[in-house]
């Protein structure tokens, strides 16, 4: 059996939003077995990962125990089906299943239903911090209640410096087009992010009457 490192999280479950979880639980493990995939898997040597703080201290899903944390994972594809679009050598970044292991590891297994090539221009860690992200502003702005964002509409962003809402401005600049408006309420860099008219919350405090010192766009 090949092995590999990988970080566990043990005692899944024994804790609820319980921060100690964060540092007593995770644990380095040099002699995890190295995942061996079906004829539809894709074997990812994983290069960077992004962590959510609070699937750390997630009750205990049907996974295994000790489990992997991490789902967003980055990295360059060791294996591939012949069916699949990938091939060894892509450089890969996706979501993984929440309910397989994750990849704070050497090596991770995906869907390939769940991986995309990393864009010109991006390295492994940021492309690690896309995908959650972006698939909850996706969520939120296209599939939540029959995704009611179209071309031409007005969408008013808040929290658009975090990790959500600077993929939601610039998810939503290309939903509404040219003709429709971007309204982004952040902190430290929400005028960077592509909106059409961007508040800073801490310099800005009555932003919501247009405020005297109004927005940048
Ligand atoms: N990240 C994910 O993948 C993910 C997935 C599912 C759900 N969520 C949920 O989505 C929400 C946002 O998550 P996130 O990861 O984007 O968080 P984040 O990166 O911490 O961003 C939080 C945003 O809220 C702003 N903010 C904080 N305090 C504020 C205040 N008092 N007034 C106005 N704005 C304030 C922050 O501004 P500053 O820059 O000034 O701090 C920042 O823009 C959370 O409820 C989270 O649980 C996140």
């Amino acid at each position: 059996m090949e092995t590999m490192r990988a970080i566990n999280l043990s005692k899944t479950g024994s804790a609820k939003y319980d921060t100690t979880a964060l540092v007593t639980d995770l644990t380095l493990n040099s002699s995890q077995p190295r995942p061996v995939p079906s004829s539809s898997d894709v074997l990812v040597r994983i290069h960077a990962v992004a962590i959510t703080p609070y699937e750390l201290t997630w009750p205990a899903p049907a996974l295994a125990d000790p489990r992997i944390p991490c789902h967003d994972i980055a990295g360059i594809v060791v294996s591939a089906s012949p069916t699949s679009s990938f091939r060894a050598g892509d450089k890969v970044f996706g979501l993984k299943d929440f309910r397989t292991q994750g990849g704070m590891a050497e090596y991770a297994l995906a869907d390939p239903a769940h991986l995309a090539i990393i864009p010109e221009g991006l390295d492994f860690v940021q492309a690690a911090s896309i995908p959650r992200a972006a698939l909850t502003a996706w969520q939120a702005l296209r599939v939540q209640r029959g995704g009611v964002l179209k071309v031409g509409m007005s969408l008013l962003v808040t929290g658009a410096s975090g990790a959500v809402g600077r993929m939601g401005v610039q998810i939503g600049k290309k939903i509404v087009g040219e003709k429709g408006k971007v309204v982004a309420v952040g902190g430290v860099g929400t005028e960077d992010i592509g909106a059409d008219v961007a508040f800073n919350y801490r310099k800005t405090a009555n932003w919501v009457g247009g405020g005297e010192e109004g927005g940048v766009g």
